[in-house]
């Protein structure tokens, strides 16, 4: 990592495309990685091997994936001969949450236990050894969390004490049609849910497709209320 100024680079960064946003990552940083999660993220994949290769990858694999995302993300890692990282949940923790309250407890009790376990656990698990993360988060998958995000931020949820952690997020100012006509023009896989009215992709029993015009995020946790559609991988999004 070399050294920086953080609100100075939040500034220079400011309103800035995809590929400024990932060129200054790499700059700056060394030891990090992108967080892909097996949809129209793809994109990030595709711009950030330009400029670096072998750029490390990695994917939570919460075991509740689509079918489909599973296979796209086994082409993409082809595709681009990713070096990539496929994280589990620990499993003890795992088989004691399903044991006591069965496979479907999120319909009832709230996503976020879940995703604690399946999701929130193994990334942490990844950020402590490093120093920055990629995301594609968006400022227009959402009007109630994703509005304040910065192209740059010192990642609150995952840093620890002796050691910030940063996080990147080179999409925030691309919309989903600047997306989707990034994956038309230069053809990159994409995830077949897409054919199928899903938008937003998350774990298969989480997710479901959107009709025309609703809010992408309207198919993610759609139980529960929009200001609390985070779940845990981006905390920070969450204003108490
Ligand atoms: S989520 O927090 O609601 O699941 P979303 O699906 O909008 O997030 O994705 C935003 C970004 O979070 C993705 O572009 C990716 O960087 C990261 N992300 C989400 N899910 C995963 C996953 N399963 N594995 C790795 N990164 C993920
Ligand atoms: Fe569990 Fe649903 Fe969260 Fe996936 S999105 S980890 S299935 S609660």
């Amino acid at each position: 990592m070399s050294a920086f100024n953080l609100i100075e680079l939040q500034n220079q960064l400011h309103g800035q495309k995809p590929r400024a946003i990932l060129k200054a990552a790499f700059e700056h940083f060394d030891n990090l990685a992108i967080a892909f999660s097996g949809a129209e993220d793809i994109v990030l994949i595709d711009l950030a091997v330009q400029i670096r290769p072998d750029v490390p990858v990695f994917v939570l694999d919460t075991g509740r994936l689509h079918p489909e995302t599973y296979r796209f993300i086994d082409q993409a890692r082809q595709h681009y001969r990713l070096n990539l990282d496929i994280l589990s949940p620990e499993h003890l923790a795992l088989e004691a949450l399903v044991k006591q309250k069965g496979l479907f407890s999120f319909y009832q009790d709230g996503h976020q236990e879940c995703c604690a376990i399946r999701k929130v656990a193994p990334l942490r698990r990844k950020l402590a050894q490093l120093d920055a993360w990629i995301t594609g988060q968006r400022k227009d998958q959402s009007q109630d969390t994703r509005q304040d995000i910065l192209e740059l931020e010192q990642d609150a949820a995952f840093s620890a004490p002796d050691k910030p952690l940063y996080k990147f997020n080179p999409l925030l100012n691309w919309n989903s049609a600047q997306v989707w006509d990034h994956i038309e023009a230069y053809q990159t896989p994409y995830n077949s849910l897409h054919q199928h009215g899903y938008v937003s992709i998350g774990c298969e029993p989480c997710t479901r497709p959107v009709l025309p015009n609703q809010p992408e995020r309207a198919g993610r946790w759609w139980w529960e209320d929009a200001s609390k559609k985070e779940c845990g991988l981006h905390a920070g999004n969450i204003k108490n």
